[in-house]
């Protein structure tokens, strides 16, 4: 799917998640506070939806949210006027940052390069709008650990890529790592469904990889 499709698809679903959040602060609350509570400074949320990370982030912070779809940053800009913290909404692809380099104190993502048509252009643009020593912090959906799970996923995955624009079975860390970031740790959470991959900008390491 382009951009814009994926736009329109999202124009389709935003009114429901929006409707939806209590679930996902159900389910996804505790691990947006977990990978995204260290955010800090000047945040930049790629590819935000309806803002659900922005009540994980440190008052203190400014955030400035992009996302392709204006129905979903719609429901973002009502979540950023209930949050004490600062900041903006803007319509924006993902993959074309229109920010100078090193803008960013740190870069936070969440379930998102499943949906990029050019997920390694996307992290390389994060990559780019972050200072050198920030942080980029990302959260995303894996193929899980446990086999009747990801044999579920497999399964699933052309279907529901073809309806959403969403790769079910895609491995984030596969993809930070062929795009050529410097994965600095990983974990994964709920029989590996959520994979949380902190990045450092910089020359290429190695990924410490935990239970937690
Ligand atoms: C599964 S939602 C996740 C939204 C939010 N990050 C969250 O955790 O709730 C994926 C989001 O990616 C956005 N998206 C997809 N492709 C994009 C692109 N190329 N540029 C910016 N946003 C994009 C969609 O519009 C959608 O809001």
């Amino acid at each position: 799917m382009s951009a814009d499709e994926i736009a329109d698809a999202y124009a389709e679903v935003a009114d429901g998640l929006a409707r939806w959040q209590w679930l996902d602060r159900l389910v996804a609350g505790r691990y947006r506070r977990r990978q995204f509570s260290s955010a800090e400074g000047r945040v930049l949320d790629v590819a935000c939806g309806t803002g659900q990370n922005f009540r994980s982030l440190q008052d203190t912070s400014e955030v400035v949210g992009i996302d392709v779809s204006e129905a979903m940053l719609t429901h973002a800009r009502e979540e950023l006027a209930r949050r004490p913290v600062s900041g903006t909404v803007r319509q924006m692809d993902a993959q074309r940052l229109a920010f100078e380099d090193d803008r960013f104190d740190t870069v936070v993502s969440s379930f998102s390069t499943c949906t990029f048509p050019d997920p390694a252009a996307a992290l390389r643009e994060m990559e780019r709008v972050c200072r050198p020593d920030g942080q980029i912090l990302l959260l995303e959906h894996s193929r899980s650990d446990v086999a009747p799970l990801a044999w579920l996923q497999d399964r699933r995955a052309d279907s529901h890529y073809e309806k959403a624009g969403c790769r079910l079975d895609h491995e984030p860390l596969t993809t930070v790592r062929e795009a050529g970031l410097v994965v600095e740790n990983v974990r994964r959470w709920f029989f590996g469904l959520v994979t949380a991959i902190d990045v450092v900008p910089g020359p290429s390491g190695t990924a410490e990889v935990t239970d937690a």
